[in-house]
């Protein structure tokens, strides 16, 4: 695999850009949260950096847990506008307050159909943090209760987010340049 630096166009999210945004967020769901039952439900994979980050600003008792989807269809850069879920929670949620955990939102497929899946459980309340959302792609009108930073139609990595798998562990939002990178 190539050094991301040989691919990298731009930092569009700074690590400090990001610890602070995700410092004010952990103070918003600990407010909105007080005194309150609360369950993270993280989106596998690229939400893990996330939640670990969000969770250690977040002041109110918590549980965790995961749940994997992945798109299917079109190419590994591309939203296919379906989604499956490859691994479910473990966690009975009914009458609990669920907050999604997810790194961003796209065409909203994804959150779409983890959201309709846990509906049917009969939670207390279901909401949505993502870090990133590109709004100009929805395809799909989601409710997005906490965002992080609002983002262009651009590909972007880093952060919890792959290219083909690789890059997740580098700690800010990078921008790609696609002539240079090497496909596999
Ligand atoms: P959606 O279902 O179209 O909302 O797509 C969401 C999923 O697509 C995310 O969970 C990511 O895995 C992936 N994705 C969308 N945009 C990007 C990107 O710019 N970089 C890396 N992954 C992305
Ligand atoms: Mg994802």
């Amino acid at each position: 695999m190539q050094d991301y630096r040989e691919f990298l166009s731009e930092i569009l999210i700074s690590e400090e850009q990001l610890q602070a945004r995700i410092a004010e967020l952990g103070e918003q769901i600990s407010r909105d949260y007080a005194n309150q039952d609360l369950l993270l439900v993280c989106i596998l994979r690229g939400g893990v950096l996330f939640l670990t980050d969000l969770m250690r600003q977040i002041a109110v008792p918590h549980a965790i847990d995961f749940m994997a989807v992945s798109s299917y269809g079109i190419g590994a850069r591309q939203s296919s506008g379906q989604a499956r879920i490859n691994l479910d929670i473990n966690t009975d949620i009914r009458d609990r307050n669920v907050l999604l955990v997810e790194d961003i939102v796209d065409s909203g497929y994804t959150l779409e159909a983890v959201l309709s899946l846990l509906k049917t459980r009969r939670p207390k309340t279901l909401r949505t943090c993502v870090l990133l959302d590109k709004t100009e792609r929805r395809e799909i009108d989601i409710p997005v209760d906490y965002v992080g930073f609002t983002i262009p139609n651009i590909f972007v990595f880093g952060y919890g987010l792959d290219i083909d798998e690789h890059y997740r562990n580098l700690p800010f939002i990078g921008v790609i340049d696609l002539k240079k990178y090497k496909a596999l």
